[in-house]
């Protein structure tokens, strides 16, 4: 039997470290912290996750802008909206909620937020710095994945780490947090042509893949620490990770379970982003 890391008990831990270092910037400095958030659309999930990064907003006393914008939005129009936010001495950190409309070059939106204000982590200074391992905004999810294991004391440091998905947002920099914390790491992806083997191998087993239930017992080397970032529906429309739970938490040492395990780390590490930003300015 595992041990089930408790992503909702670390949030709420950090949460409460996070709210009262922000009382002690605005009193220290004069000024509140504010996170501007835009979301293009009408997408259900998209509408979720940003109604929670504002509600985690208000939990550690960051002051959020929100700006919804209709989905037949024009490249020029939303490039103006995220211009103004750029230049906006108020705003400390942007976040362009993704996926974007289709008619929307997401990669030249993305390129007009100031690198001290990517509180996501995705611009191409942010990722270059975290390659050469430097100070830098780390993506949300995976810096809160490595939060996760830091409070429960995995041994990182020469561990095999296999992580199944490449995406920029979760597991490129996934790859790359785990190599600066020594682990050998190995990215797998739907061309992988061995992929059980190759999760077979892993102590450390990061799914980020987006299929429910996909990594079964059968591809969990026993004794693993398995960190699940899936969201998923099952076929029942209940929630579930890319990990079958049920199956696997009986063979590895640890488990993040889903919900309550990356999902909440990943909204309290935005708000950690944030306030990383507004100090540095
Ligand atoms: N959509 C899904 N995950 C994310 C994320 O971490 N940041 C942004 N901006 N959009 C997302």
């Amino acid at each position: 039997m595992s041990i089930i890391i408790d992503g909702k008990a670390i949030a709420a831990e950090m949460r409460k470290e996070i709210k009262a270092e922000v009382e002690r910037f605005v009193s220290d400095k004069g000024r509140k912290i504010t996170l501007a958030v835009v979301l293009v659309g009408e997408n259900p999930a998209s509408q979720i996750y940003v109604r929670n990064k504002i509600k985690a907003c208000e939990e550690v006393g960051i002051s959020s802008k929100a700006i919804y914008l209709g989905a037949d939005v024009t490249q020029s129009e939303l490039e103006l909206n995220i211009k103004n936010l750029a230049d906006d001495k108020s705003v400390d950190g942007i976040l362009v909620q993704l996926p974007l409309p289709e008619q929307i070059d997401e990669k030249s939106i993305l390129k007009l937020i100031p690198t001290a204000k990517d509180v996501d982590g995705f611009s191409e200074e942010n990722i270059g710095k975290l390659c050469m391992n430097e100070d830098c905004l780390v993506a949300c999810t995976p810096n809160g994945v490595m939060r996760m294991l830091e409070a429960y004391d995995v041994e990182i440091k020469g561990k095999r780490a296999v992580v199944v998905g490449r995406s920029d947002i979760v597991g490129k920099p996934m790859a790359m947090l785990l190599l600066n914390a020594d682990a050998t790491v190995t990215v797998c992806h739907s061309k992988t042509t061995n992929l059980k083997e190759e999760c077979k191998n892993a102590d450390i087993l990061v799914c980020a893949i987006g299929k429910p239930k996909f990594i079964g017992a059968d591809m969990v080397k026993d004794g693993a620490v398995v960190v699940d970032v899936g969201i998923n529906r099952d076929e029942n429309g209940k929630l579930c990770g890319d990990v079958d739970f049920e199956s696997v938490h009986k063979k590895c040492a640890y488990i993040t379970p889903v919900p309550g395990g990356v999902g909440p780390m990943t909204i309290t590490m935005l708000m950690y982003n944030t306030l990383k930003a507004a100090s540095r300015r």
